[in-house]
């Protein structure tokens, strides 16, 4: 079963991707790419960059209104060379869903047919969609009449936002009544987490991991391998993580304001591994030599080396 690294703004952006691939490995097969978006009909140079930068196995992902902002993106992805695009049918920022885009796009399906139709005019493309479970009985027949050839499927519906339970009888039945490859998303944080879906559903084609890879850089290679890492092998990797991206960031970015705030939410989901004191004494720094005295002050061994991680 695939293990995917899900799309997340503001975290997961090229160099994340590829520095993540290029520390912990193989334990990401595929990573898809945060959705990039039409802007006064235009689409932004920086969100092209980054979604066309080389990642190994990546997929790029669009958010529209509607075909004519589909194709507007379609165009500009497949310009430069992208040949799997994801659609997003399940975001539910309220600046994006009032405008009819993500879960908004999935609550009409006149519109979500037109986009579905314009799909066939790029040939070369292997699509897929993502969803939630919001209107999937009138949507699923609508994307297996379509070009997508695979369906991701976040186990909520867009009003629960990123937290509550995973609706899995409703999973179940989306997987019943579908014939496409099916991905499963939604909280999974632990091994053991992975192997309750996979167990359950033992015919998916993968299994989609988003803040789990935040908080647990290390958790597809220790779920491919059957292995738990050590609390120390788990920080050496997550240092060396950092280090990359800051390197990157110091290159790439005018001055320290700009670095830090890029390397700061770096932190935001590893307070489980670094502990609540240095997770706080991160988030409150606002130069870069406080920030660095933050990091050296973070227990070589944290309080994570108590912390037992289930499913091993
Ligand atoms: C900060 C943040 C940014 C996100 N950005 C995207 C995005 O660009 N495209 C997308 O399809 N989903 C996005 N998502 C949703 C995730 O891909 C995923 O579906 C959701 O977090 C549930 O998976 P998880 O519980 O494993 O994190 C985002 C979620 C968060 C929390």
């Amino acid at each position: 079963m695939k293990i995917i690294a899900a799309p997340l703004q503001g975290y997961t952006e090229a160099p994340w991707r590829r520095f993540h691939a290029e520390v912990y490995g193989s334990g990401v097969d595929t990573y898809c790419a945060p959705f990039v978006r039409a802007e006064h009909g235009l689409i932004r140079p920086r969100d092209l960059r980054d979604t066309t930068s080389p990642t190994p196995e990546a997929t790029a992902q669009i958010i529209c209104r509607d075909a004519g902002e589909f194709r507007l993106l379609a165009d500009a992805l497949t310009r430069e060379s992208i040949t799997r695009i994801d659609l997003n049918l399940g975001c539910p920022f309220p600046p994006q869903v009032k405008h009819g885009r993500g879960a908004g796009l999935a609550a009409d399906p006149e519109r979500l047919a037109g986009v579905l139709r314009a799909m066939a005019d790029y040939p070369g493309v292997c699509f897929s969609a993502k969803m939630r479970l919001d209107h999937w009985q009138i949507n699923l027949p609508l994307l297996e009449n379509s070009p997508v050839r695979s369906l991701t499927v976040h186990a909520r519906l867009h009003t629960q936002q990123y937290s509550g339970d995973c609706r899995l009888e409703e999973f179940a039945a989306i997987a019943e009544a579908t014939r496409l490859p099916l991905t499963y998303n939604g909280n999974i944080l632990s091994p053991a987490d992975f192997n309750l879906i996979a167990d359950r559903f033992p015919f998916l084609e993968g299994i989609m991991i988003g803040r789990g890879l935040l908080a647990r850089p290390s958790l597809a290679a220790e779920i491919k391998d059957a292995r738990q890492w050590s609390a120390a092998d788990r920080m050496d990797a997550i240092f060396r993580l950092h280090d990359k991206l800051l390197a990157h960031f110091e290159t790439t970015l005018c001055g320290p304001a700009q670095i830090l705030s890029k390397i700061k939410p770096y932190w935001d989901y590893l307070e489980p591994e670094i502990g609540h004191k240095s997770a706080k004494q991160i988030r409150k720094s606002t130069t870069l030599p406080a920030y660095c005295a933050a990091l050296r002050a973070i227990p070589t061994i944290s309080g994570a080396e108590m912390r037992k991680i289930d499913g091993f």
